[in-house]
């Protein structure tokens, strides 16, 4: 399963990719607003600190032809592997077969039933994105979305990805890969939470006291 960072915050982007086993950077509007930056300065920046793994921009345009120029723009300015979020509609599908002839990745946003993904899918997006926890929100069980997508793509052997996305918690990420969702993309507090076990900070606290009682200071390679 792919694990992608959903954030424009550099300092949080540059960390994760240091530390985690990451494929890349997704964003949408509300995401660069919260930064309040130069939107290209900040896109490029991001771009630098992750060198080629993927990053997903989501377009501001609602008619297909203002869709596709966005995203040759876009791609353009930050070179693949570049994918173009675009939220699902009929403007949305027809710039998404129009961009997936051109070879500009394409990934569906805004997913919230199976339906939606298949016809995202049909008309070429390469990951088609549905809202776990907006889902789970209203009841409509976010993961139950997720495992009917990827068994209709199963069904039809169609080569989109699921990129499960907007994750409030471990044990929706936990439903999503149950559900072999092909990747998910959540937000920086996650990973880290994704990591953490009491239990394990118990067990290391028991390793560390154990040795000190023999050896002190020293350290493995002190000793070898
Ligand atoms: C990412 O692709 C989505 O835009 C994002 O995960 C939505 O998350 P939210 O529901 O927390 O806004």
């Amino acid at each position: 399963m792919e694990f992608i960072i959903d954030t424009a915050d550099l300092a949080a982007i540059r960390r994760i990719v240091e530390y985690f086993p990451v494929t890349g950077v997704t964003t949408n509007p509300t995401i660069i607003a919260r930064e309040n930056a130069d939107f290209k300065a900040l896109l490029v920046a991001i771009r630098e600190a992750i060198g080629n793994l993927q990053l997903h921009v989501q377009t501001t345009a609602t008619k297909a032809e203002d869709i596709v120029a966005e995203a040759e723009a876009l791609h353009d300015l930050l070179g693949d592997p570049f994918f173009i979020k675009i939220p699902i509609d009929a403007e949305g599908l027809k710039a998404t077969k129009i961009l997936s002839q051109m070879g500009i990745g394409v990934t569906m946003t805004a997913i919230f039933t199976p339906q939606q993904a298949l016809m995202s899918a049909l008309a070429g997006a390469t990951y088609v994105a549905p809202y776990v926890n907006r889902l789970d929100n209203i009841c409509a069980d976010g993961s139950g979305v997720v495992e009917e997508i990827v068994q209709i793509f199963d069904n039809y052997a169609i080569d989109a990805k699921v990129l499960a996305a907007s994750f409030k918690n471990v044990e929706q990420v936990h439903k999503a890969a149950l559900a072999a969702s092909h990747a998910v993309t959540i937000n920086p507090e996650l990973f880290d939470q994704l990591i953490c076990h009491p239990l394990t900070d118990a067990a290391v606290a028991g390793f560390t006291s154990d040795w000190k009682k023999v050896y002190g200071e020293k350290t493995v390679q002190d000793l070898i």
